[in-house]
């Protein structure tokens, strides 16, 4: 089954082209890692997957068309947006947050319960979202965007306010998560080296679709330059370096 179907997608603000001429799919299960530099559109595409922009050109998300079919989509999928963009939980406490209504009378916690094990987060239950550390607010996000189990999550810079430590941990479970609950894990992310090691697809972007495929394939030193510039090159070398020239 395919997952995501984009071909020939175009989003524009006003005169502004955000993304343009953009094709790739792919298929169920799987992870894809977005990359590219501040204002590439990447943050554009997650929402135009979800029905959020107007857009033109083809696209599909477990063959919905997302402007048409956007109920049904949201019961697919999960969004975790960028840190900046969620406040509107403020005055909950974290197990509101985690648990869905049903969850919180006692039915199916299991999904629940094993997210909030994965991320964590057990000992913040009683606490107020609004009074965490910017890391544990988005720890508690990736639980509930585990809990809803969607078929599809969609992750913006997840690791935004996680220190090291927990960036490493949060990208083995998301990926563990991804292999054991065969769900499709869309991620934008600068920290590509937390996720080499299980082979996403990646899609390098900027305005344009530069490069789709295995890391290795799609990020060699002439895509990065392309998406990058040239002055940048050297920066992201290095985020990579470790795993080889990319
Ligand atoms: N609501 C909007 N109205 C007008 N322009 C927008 C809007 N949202 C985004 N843009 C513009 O579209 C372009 C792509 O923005 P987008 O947020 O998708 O980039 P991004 O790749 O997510 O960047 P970042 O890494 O900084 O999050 C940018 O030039 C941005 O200024
Ligand atoms: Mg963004």
């Amino acid at each position: 089954m395919m997952s995501l179907e984009v071909a020939g997608l175009s989003v524009s603000y006003g005169e502004a082209k955000a993304l343009e001429d953009v094709t790739f799919s792919l298929q169920h299960p799987s992870s894809l890692v977005i990359v590219g530099p501040n204002g590439a559109g990447k943050t554009t595409l997650l929402k135009a997957l979800l029905g959020m922009v107007d857009y033109e050109g083809k696209l599909r998300v477990f063959g919905l068309e997302p402007r048409r079919d956007s109920q049904k989509l949201r019961q697919l999928v999960s969004y975790l947006p960028q840190a900046s963009s969620v406040n509107q939980l403020v005055p909950l406490k974290v197990r509101d947050i985690v648990y869905s209504p049903q969850e919180l009378a006692g039915e199916s916690r299991e999904a629940a319960e094993r997210a909030i094990e994965i991320t964590d987060i057990g000992g913040l239950l009683e606490r107020r979202f609004s009074e965490l550390s910017g890391g544990q607010k988005q720890r508690v996000l990736i639980a509930r965007a585990l809990a809803k189990r969607a078929k599809m999550l969609l992750l913006d810079e997840p690791f935004s306010m996680v220190d090291v430590g927990g960036r490493e941990q949060i990208a083995e479970l998301l990926l563990e998560a991804q292999r054991r609950e065969e769900i499709t894990l869309v991620i934008v992310s600068h920290d590509l080296s937390y996720f080499l090691k299980r082979e996403p697809y990646v899609a390098l972007l900027n305005k344009r679709l530069i490069a789709f495929g295995r890391a290795r394939e799609a990020l060699t030193l002439e895509n990065l330059a392309k998406a990058y510039g040239l002055a940048r090159l050297g920066e992201v070398y290095l985020a990579g370096e470790e795993h080889g020239p990319y």
